[in-house]
């Protein structure tokens, strides 16, 4: 196939999986565009993807349907919090039997996939926000987990705990209640601001461990800018904190919104 028919045939694939994710009743799928891309193909590779997409355990979240709503933009999922789903389904020893610790979790998408796919001991989401917390509760018990503290319904379930955690607020104490093995944050680095407390926040998480041993941390952010990841590694270079680039991984598992990149630092505290 020439690579402009590829990309036609791409983005023919990419308005089926989208419509079907967000359960658009089948009479809106462009049904003829398939058959006319069918007809005008000599092979069936087209028809091979359309029908061999994964298939597994589903998340399903409740969001808003605008990016930004009550004054957050917490209330949807965004690209790097996909794309930390995706690398944490592809290196789920990361998280298997370890207690992890997310940071703006928003709607819930990677902590769900991770609770879901990588068998965490336990995991504890978090927001400053309390629409936020309220959605992030309901989305956790759409999906069969219960809330209540200390409880595991069966041996292969976590624990799943939601913390109402500000970055600015978040004191030692609180901090050390939660003993991460992991922490990890998706989409978090979008304002100056927010990248100070951020760092600050890590920065006081970094002995917070009993044993004195420091959770390894992971952050995804989608690039828009330049400034904003270089504002985040100088600060994390003033905190002595360390980090270094996951190698990336390609897109396949979700339908993404964005075509900008997205990157994960793993940060050494
Ligand atoms: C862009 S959203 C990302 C949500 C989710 N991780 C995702 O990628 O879909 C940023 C999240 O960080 C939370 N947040 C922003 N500043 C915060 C702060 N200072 N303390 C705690 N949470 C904060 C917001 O409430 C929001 O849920």
């Amino acid at each position: 196939m020439a690579p402009a028919e590829i990309a036609e045939s791409e983005l023919l694939l990419q308005t089926f999986e989208r419509r079907f994710l967000a359960a658009r009743v089948l009479r809106s799928f462009p049904w003829q565009s398939l058959e006319e891309k069918l007809k005008a193909s000599s092979d069936s590779k087209l028809l091979l993807h359309l029908l061999q997409k994964p298939s597994g355990d589903a998340v399903t979240l409740r969001e808003s349907t605008a990016i930004i709503a009550h004054g957050t933009t917490g209330l949807v999922t965004w690209d790097a919090a996909l794309y930390l789903a995706e690398w944490a389904m592809q290196n789920p020893a990361t998280f298997t039997h370890r207690t992890v610790l997310e940071l703006g979790s928003g709607a819930g998408l990677t902590g769900l996939a991770i609770c879901k796919a990588c068998q965490p001991r336990a995991y504890i989401f978090s927001d400053g926000h309390s629409h936020v917390l309220e959605q992030l509760r309901q989305n956790i018990i759409l999906n069969g987990f219960s809330l209540e503290l200390d409880v595991t319904i069966e041996p292969e379930h976590p624990t799943v705990t939601v913390a109402q955690l500000d970055w600015d607020t978040g004191t030692g104490p609180q901090l050390s209640a939660f003993q991460p093995d992991v922490v990890i944050a998706a989409d978090v680095l979008y304002c100056p601001d927010a990248i100070l407390s951020l760092v600050g926040l890590l920065k006081r998480l970094s002995g917070c461990r009993k044993d004195q041993r420091p959770p390894d941390v992971y952050v995804a952010s989608t690039i828009r800018n330049p400034e904003t990841p270089q504002l985040f590694t100088a600060q994390l270079g003033q905190a002595g904190i360390s980090w270094e680039a996951v190698p990336p991984h390609d897109r396949t598992l979700f339908a993404y919104e964005e075509h900008w990149e997205v990157v994960v630092l793993k940060l050494t505290l």
